[in-house]
């Protein structure tokens, strides 16, 4: 019999490269698309890349994506690929909306013109609950995104629903709790505090300066996560998900888990910034994810303190073993 074959749009970024593997270990002939760059930014694929196979096109180029989905022909399409960061969308608002929000829809219509019998998931975030109207959010909460990210990600989640609902194509929006590990973009707060503890530890720093720290966040494994994606896809028919913890917590808390771990007291080297803090900030997110675990079976495994200081030691290894005279080479 051949593999299932999967395309995943993003596969260099943290859950691409959870989901390649994922997806390899279930059997799947594995592609990603890749934008084409003077540099490889393939570090986080760089263990996969004599398994899978990767072919260029951009979600800002509708015949790049019709030319990749024709020459695939996956059975079910992964779409990861979006300027993630979130204060980078108040600086390229415009450019945020063409990859997040239009982008989507350059996809689903090469889905659509090509075989619209492809599976398609969508990575929607709790980004769009924004200035949350209730705690916890689930599927029917109503949306109040706070962003340039979060409102090309709110189009990115609605124009999915309507291809859905106007051609029939099996198109889930997965509505994703901020995840992290070990491979998690360095901007990002969770390991900017874990790779600052690790230099801090290493005496290659002295201070980390932050933002908001009363900031709260419902915090999973991207391991956990990325096997969801692939269960909303395995149902008999599409629907939206959330996918979460449950649990939130501040980015203060995160804070001192990830200092502790490393035996120091991140009151003594974490400096606020005001510079950091965001034009409109999310306060609180936690999500309800009953409707996974019941329909998809889908509960996640590491919890927080696990997640937090499992990074704090994979970055501390990480200098470990890049700093002189450790005799040591390599890297997670
Ligand atoms: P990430 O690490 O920032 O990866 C983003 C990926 O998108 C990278 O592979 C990047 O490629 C690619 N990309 C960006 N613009 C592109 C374009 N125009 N054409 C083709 N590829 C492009 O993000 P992540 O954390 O893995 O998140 C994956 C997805 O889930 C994103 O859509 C994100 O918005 C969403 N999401 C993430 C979370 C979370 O907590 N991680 C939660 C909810 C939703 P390069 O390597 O070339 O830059
Ligand atoms: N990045 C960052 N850097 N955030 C900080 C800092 C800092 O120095 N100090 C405090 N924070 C606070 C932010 O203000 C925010 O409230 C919180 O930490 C989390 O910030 P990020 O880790 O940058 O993530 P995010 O919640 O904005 O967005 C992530 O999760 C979304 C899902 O809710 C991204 O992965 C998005 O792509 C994703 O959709």
């Amino acid at each position: 019999m051949t593999a299932r074959r999967a395309l995943i749009t993003g596969i260099t970024g943290q859950d691409g490269s959870y989901l390649a593997e994922f997806l390899l270990q279930q059997g799947y002939a594995v592609v990603g698309m890749v934008r084409r760059a003077s540099t490889e930014p393939f570090e986080r694929i760089a263990h996969l890349r004599e398994r899978i196979t990767l072919k260029p096109a951009d979600l800002l180029d509708q015949a790049s994506l019709i030319h990749l989905v024709r020459e695939v022909r996956p059975h079910e399409i992964y779409n990861l690929a979006s300027q993630s960061f979130v204060p980078t969308s108040w600086e390229q608002a415009v450019l945020t909306a063409e990859f997040t929000a239009v982008g989507v829809t350059r996809l689903l219509e090469a889905i659509r013109l090509v075989d619209p019998g492809i599976r398609v998931y969508q990575a929607s975030t709790s980004e769009i609950f924004g200035k949350a109207q209730e705690v916890p959010q689930h599927e029917r909460t109503p949306f109040y995104p706070r962003s340039p990210y979060g409102v090309a990600k709110l189009y990115g989640h609605w124009i999915t629903v309507n291809y859905r609902e106007s051609y029939g194509l099996f198109a889930c929006s997965g509505i994703l709790f901020n995840h992290e590990s070990p491979r998690r973009g360095k901007e990002f707060v969770s390991r900017k505090v874990t790779d600052g503890v690790a230099r801090i530890k290493h005496g290659l720093a002295t201070e980390l300066k932050l933002g908001n720290l009363d900031a709260r966040r419902d915090w999973g494994y991207a391991g956990d996560y990325v096997k969801a994606m692939w269960l909303m896809l395995q149902q008999e028919s599409p629907d939206d998900y959330v996918i979460a913890t449950g649990e939130t917590h501040s980015v203060r808390e995160l804070v001192q888990i990830a200092f502790a771990r490393a035996g120091l007291n991140w009151r003594a080297h974490v400096v606020e910034d005001l510079a950091l803090k965001r034009p409109a900030e999310v306060d609180l997110l936690q999500g309800d994810a009953s409707k996974a675990k019941r329909v998809l079976g889908w509960q996640p495994e590491v919890g927080f303190r696990e997640l937090i200081e499992m990074m704090v030691d994979a970055d501390i290894e990480r200098y470990a073993e890049a700093l002189p005279g450790s005799g040591r080479s390599g890297g997670r």
